[in-house]
């Protein structure tokens, strides 16, 4: 349960998520690590998350482990099964050893995912056009979202056999739960369209089988988006709605409140400068060309500042009671004491922990301590290929501090 705000609540002190005990509340948000060349754990992988645990946070969050080949935004991604255990197993004990708890983010794309180097279909609300892929997503018909929400409970279950602390169910950034809560997308007229109550189905679903697969065996959180940052997409009051189903309907430990949408508006997720000569970059011709052209469209500039999303994450904390984590422009101390003053239970870190993974030992040991993330987002397009931080080479080089 969330405490009432309390400006004494040290950001430094342990807490429980759900029947986990974390030793303290700063969580590495998932970053894509582009590790897994064959969709299994590499020693890539495991020192990337090994480093932020070193560290100093409280738990690390292994991007995206898709509940099916078909949910992966690509091919390489992991999917959750009885193969990848063994490598799951030895990355959460590579974790637990230095200390820190380790959630597994479980999710399907929906019509992010690439059904071209996933060599197997996408599914949407309604048929909708991937341009990466540059394929159609089929329409989920009733069986696929049975069997998209049965799938997240497997996952779950799986990251039980591997040793995970926590799962972390996607529900934003337009990926499949997100864009049947998307009023933009879901243009269906079934039970699964429409009202409100109608397009939280898959979302609230979702969570109920995964919180049914689990019991308290480990923790379930959702990183929900409060707003996608496009007219006639998820709004603020629709989402805070939806928040509040999911809070009564008692299958989450916590929310992580997130914003943006991976299809039509990346850069609301993450704010600052808009990589499109980097991101052009990353594709070969023609679609290089068209990233090019279009790029500015796609990647819209929003000024950053610290703690961009506790402005609207606020309007959350005053109407919910269960435990929240704050995301977005999380670096220094002050922001952690204020998301903590403001009534978050935890905080959650990307890119400053992608530049620097020893940065919360430092700053436990001087709060002075400044981040050196720039966030120029060039981190973002080395998706593509090996995820890292330009700036500090991070984690392939350790910066030195
Ligand atoms: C390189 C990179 C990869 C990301 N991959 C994911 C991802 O796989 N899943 C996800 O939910 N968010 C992803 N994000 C978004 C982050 O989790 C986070 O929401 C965002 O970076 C804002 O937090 P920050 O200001 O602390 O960086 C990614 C961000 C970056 C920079």
């Amino acid at each position: 349960m969330n405490t009432a705000p309390n400006v004494f609540t040290d950001v430094f002190s342990g807490a429980k998520l759900g029947p986990v005990t974390l030793r303290n509340r700063i969580i590495k948000a998932a970053t894509f690590e582009a590790s897994t060349p064959d969709a299994l754990v590499t020693d890539d992988l495991i020192t990337y998350h090994r480093l932020p645990a070193a560290g100093g946070v409280g738990m690390t969050t292994v991007a995206y482990c898709a509940v099916t080949p078909g949910g992966r935004t690509e091919g390489k991604q992991i999917w959750m099964r009885p193969e990848a255990v063994p490598g799951l197993r030895k990355l959460t004990d590579a974790i637990h050893a230095e200390g820190a708890a380790i959630s597994a983010q479980i999710g399907h794309a929906g019509p992010v995912a690439d059904s071209r180097s996933n060599k197997a279909t996408a599914l949407a609300p309604v048929r909708f056009f991937n341009p990466i892929a540059m394929k159609f997503a089929k329409k989920a018909t009733r069986d696929d979202i049975d069997d998209v929400i049965e799938a997240h409970a497997n996952a779950a279950r799986i990251a039980i056999d591997a040793g995970f602390d926590a799962v972390e169910i996607h529900l934003g950034h337009n990926y499949f739960a997100s864009s049947f809560l998307s009023p933009l997308i879901n243009r269906r007229t079934d039970e699964f369209g429409g009202s409100l109550e109608n397009r939280a189905k898959v979302a609230r679903g979702m969570v109920l089988a995964v919180r049914r697969a689990v019991n308290d065996q480990i923790a379930v959180t959702a990183k929900l988006n409060m707003s996608d940052g496009v007219r006639g997409g998820i709004s603020l009051d629709e989402s805070l709605q939806t928040a509040k189903w999911l809070e009564e309907d008692g299958g989450l430990d916590a929310i992580e409140l997130t914003a943006g949408s991976s299809l039509v508006n990346p850069m609301y997720l993450f704010r600052g400068d808009a990589p499109v000569k980097e991101f052009a970059g990353a594709f070969k011709p023609p679609m290089r060309w068209g990233v090019r052209m279009m790029g500015r469209k796609f990647l819209r500039e929003y000024p950053y500042r610290e703690a961009y999303l506790l402005r609207d994450a606020k309007k959350f904390r005053a109407e919910l009671t269960m435990p929240l984590i704050l995301l977005g422009g999380i670096t220094n101390k002050e922001t952690m004491d204020l998301a903590m003053a403001e009534g978050f239970d935890f905080v959650a870190m990307g890119r400053a922990l992608l530049a620097e993974p020893d940065l919360i030992n430092r700053i436990k040991a001087d709060a002075s301590v400044r981040s050196r993330c720039t966030h120029c987002n060039q981190c973002m397009p080395t998706i593509y290929s090996h995820t890292h931080c330009v700036v500090t080479g991070a984690p392939d080089h350790v910066p030195a501090s």
